[in-house]
């Protein structure tokens, strides 16, 4: 079977579903390892058997809705490739601003000691950890299995300067490490009787990641208060949350920390609040 034959029977199955088509290009990049450019000039070019059967099963996984990142398993974050597994979040776009300003802060500011609060696959981490240096930074998280991928995609990056630790929020931190200059954290935020995470990507991620008690304040909410005894004096603390509860969040916050602000992430919504531990 040639590449254009492939492509046609695709063409057939998506007929309504139109970025399935463009998306298997990236199928196709993948396992022959070629660009775009040279799959269009090589469209006559035979696929060997085993190809075309990974086409076909990547294919009917997309089709059934699973995110490209966990049929690849890679993800690209800040330009840098990660290697990302089922039970691991996939890391989003819109985290990206918050690690940006997270960026400029520790260059503005020095800062130095900082911890990743729910690591999963290290990238909040790891684009510190490049874009920074002289740091030191704790990456933590309670799922073993990121703690696994934390570490494989620290040796991927040449990345030494990573601290990984299993921990339900801040319970094994005690005792072990100095303050904190900077936590960051995405934490789980969603309700369980919130219907988007029976649509889309969001079917294929793991519970623990998504969903958070107290109609999806509570980790936010303890976050904000926990991390206050965890702070060096003027410590930063940065959390990604959505827009529901934003009230609740900016009132804890405003109880704990000063120079609250809360900036605009993906789709030009609030999505994350920075604030100074209150002396
Ligand atoms: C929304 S994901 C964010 C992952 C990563 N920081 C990112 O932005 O791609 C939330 C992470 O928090 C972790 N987590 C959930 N509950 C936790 C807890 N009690 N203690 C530590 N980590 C937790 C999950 O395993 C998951 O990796």
């Amino acid at each position: 079977m040639k590449i254009k034959d492939w492509l046609n029977k695709v063409y057939l199955y998506s007929k309504t579903n139109h970025y399935i088509y463009n998306e298997c290009y990236i199928f196709l990049e993948f396992l022959l390892k070629k660009n775009r450019i040279w799959i269009e000039i090589n469209i006559n070019y035979k696929l060997n058997f085993k190809i075309i059967e990974y086409l076909n099963i990547f294919l009917l996984r997309r089709l059934k809705g699973e995110p490209i990142a966990y049929i690849l398993n890679c993800y690209y974050f800040l330009d840098i490739k990660y290697i990302i597994y089922q039970d691991i979040f996939i890391p989003r776009l819109g985290t990206e601003y918050m690690v940006i300003f997270s960026i400029k802060l520790i260059k503005k500011k020095k800062l130095t000691n900082i911890l990743d609060l729910g690591s999963g696959s290290g990238v909040i981490a790891c684009a510190i950890s490049k874009n920074c240096i002289n740091v030191n930074i704790f990456a933590l998280d309670n799922n073993f299995l990121s703690l696994i991928l934390i570490k494989i995609n620290c040796l991927k990056l040449n990345i030494y300067n990573i601290h990984i630790l299993k921990s339900n929020w801040f319970m094994n931190v005690k005792n072990k490490f100095n303050f904190f200059d900077l936590i960051i954290s995405n934490p789980p935020y969603i309700w369980n009787k919130d219907n988007c995470i029976n649509k889309n990507d969001l079917r294929f991620e793991c519970e623990n990641s998504l969903l958070s008690n107290h109609k999806g304040w509570g980790d936010i909410i303890y976050i904000i208060k926990s991390s206050y005894h965890y702070l060096n004096d003027k410590g930063w603390l940065i959390v990604e949350h959505s827009l529901i509860n934003l009230n609740k969040i900016i009132y804890f916050f405003k109880k704990y920390y000063y120079n609250v602000f809360t900036y605009k992430g993906i789709h030009y919504n609030y999505r994350f609040t920075v604030g100074q531990k209150l002396l």
